[in-house]
């Protein structure tokens, strides 16, 4: 059985990140979904809501689960036991960072050999970003096209309560 972690904030999680994880799962037989705790300090979904709005989008998919975590992304690994992590690319301006986390990661979990899987999310999607669907829902935007129906409508629900 191939597992692997596709770790990230998911603030929120978009059509996207769908896109990967569906590609993952035509490669790995368990996906790990792991939400960052702590990233921002000032999210805009709490962790236990963005968990509740990922587990909602794959609840008909036993392959994948989705768990919160806190501090490094090694330690979750190794508590796992599942040494693959899954990242999605979408332009060459995500390369940087990507190659920078790859390699920390592969020397903090030098032990057991934790590696990086990069996939390329389909062009649609190349554009697309959490931080952009916020700022569009902020200022009213129609953000439909970008992220899921449960996520548009708790998005929409939130900015009416603010
Ligand atoms: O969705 P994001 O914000 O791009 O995800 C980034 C994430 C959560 C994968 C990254 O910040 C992370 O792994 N954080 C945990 C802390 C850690 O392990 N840091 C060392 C690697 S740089």
């Amino acid at each position: 059985m191939k597992s692997a972690i596709y770790p990230g904030s998911f603030d929120p999680i978009t059509l996207g990140h769908i896109d990967i994880i569906e590609r993952a799962s035509r490669v790995f037989d368990t996906i790990y979904i792991a939400v960052i705790q702590n990233k921002a300090k000032s999210p805009f979904f709490k962790i236990e809501e963005r968990i509740t709005l990922i587990r909602e989008i794959f609840k008909d998919n036993p392959k994948i689960k989705v768990e919160g975590f806190d501090g490094l992304l090694v330690d979750y690994a190794n508590a796992k036991k599942v040494y693959t992590i899954i990242r999605g690319l979408r332009a060459l301006t995500d390369f940087e960072f990507e190659f920078q986390m790859a390699l920390i990661n592969r020397k903090l979990g030098i032990e057991t050999n934790i590696d990086t899987v990069f996939l390329m999310t389909d062009e649609k999607y190349s554009y697309l970003s959490s931080s952009a669907v916020r700022e569009i829902a902020k200022l009213k935007g129609n953000i439909r096209e970008f992220v899921p129906h449960n996520v548009a409508d708790a998005i929409e629900k939130k900015l009416k309560l603010s």
